[in-house]
């Protein structure tokens, strides 16, 4: 079967699937094996020091890969450190960038004249709209089934990808709770011309940086597994359910504000359950995709076998 899509063309990738952009967990070993699976592997900058740390992780991707990967920027909560990152992709020439987590236009001015495919990661229509008129190639819809920050407006992938796809005439890549062939099919079918996952990929082999409770977490996770926190402080986000997340959402109800949060939503508390597995003081942020992965594939097999998946169900209702 044919993968081509304005995606892929876009991208010159060979199939129409991004990893996306994950915090502390998205490094050069990730990327490389989306990228040599055929799909468009990216590295996450604001998880890493500073400007020379992700010239290294850049240059490591590029000793790894010769296919086309991209550099995600979350610019919201990363004062103007990340400007320094996006001169440092400029410099490095990456194929591709997405941007997320506030208005992405001081970015996309910046990549204008150079020869970078830019996306940008919505979760309204209206936001599609905008990122489309201020230059954006193509949009990445977030639906509320996601792992990780969400939109607001607790709009799921199904109602959101059609909404944004019949408004905006660059492609449209649907993401939130796509973990197969399935779904897949199911975002092709919504108008998108390609998918994001984030969950399914940290089930994965190369996901090194991943702990094994994380990883064994989202394994034995049902449909009840995640909870969404953050969302009195206006910045919603879905994680796996943990006594320790039991405890944000109680200081939630309570009204408290982020200076009584912060020590419990940090990077700190992040890292304390991704990499160090201890599930009692730290969260994992995790979509309801999770519900339905039952392996831990090399990236390779995955995607082949998403791939042969959606294969086997575009046949199955060509008959
Ligand atoms: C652990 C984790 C960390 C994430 N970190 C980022 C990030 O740094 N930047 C970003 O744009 N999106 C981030 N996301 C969102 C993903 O890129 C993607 O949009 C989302 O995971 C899609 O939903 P899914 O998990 O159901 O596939 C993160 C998601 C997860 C699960």
């Amino acid at each position: 079967m044919n993968w081509k899509t304005r995606i892929t063309d876009l991208l010159n990738i060979t199939y129409p699937i991004i990893q996306g952009g994950l915090a502390h967990l998205a490094y050069a070993d990730l990327a490389a094996a989306v990228s040599n699976a055929g799909g468009l592997g990216q590295i996450t900058a604001m998880s890493l020091p500073n400007p020379e740390a992700l010239q290294k992780e850049i240059q490591k991707v590029k000793q790894m890969t010769d296919r086309p990967f991209g550099v995600n920027f979350a610019i919201g909560q990363h004062g103007r450190l990340y400007e320094q990152m996006v001169e440092v992709a400029i410099a490095e020439k990456v194929p591709a960038i997405s941007v997320t987590g506030g208005n992405p236009k001081g970015v996309l001015d910046m990549v204008k004249e150079h020869p970078i495919k830019k996306l940008v990661l919505v979760a309204a229509r209206r936001q599609a709209e905008k990122a489309e008129k201020l230059g954006a190639d193509a949009v990445m819809v977030v639906g509320q089934e996601g792992g990780g920050h969400l939109g607001r407006a607790d709009t799921g992938t199904i109602v959101l990808t059609p909404q944004v796809a019949d408004h905006v005439s660059i492609p449209v890549v649907a993401s939130g709770g796509i973990i197969d062939g399935k779904g897949l099919m199911a975002a092709l079918s919504l108008g998108a011309e390609g998918v994001e996952l984030g969950t399914r990929f940290i089930a994965t082999k190369e996901c090194v940086h991943a702990h094994e409770t994380y990883k064994q977490a989202i394994l034995d996770a049902d449909e009840h597994a995640t909870v969404i926190i953050k969302k009195t402080l206006g910045t919603p986000a879905r994680a796996l359910r943990n006594s320790w997340t039991d405890q944000i959402l109680q200081l939630e109800a309570e009204g408290k504000a982020f200076e009584e949060l912060r020590e419990y939503i940090d990077g700190h508390a992040n890292k304390q359950y991704i990499h160090k597995g201890n599930a009692d003081s730290g969260f994992g942020w995790a979509g309801q995709g999770a519900a339905g992965i039952q392996d831990i594939p090399s990236v390779q097999d995955l995607i082949h076998s998403m791939i042969s998946e959606a294969e086997e169900i575009r046949n199955k209702w060509s008959l």
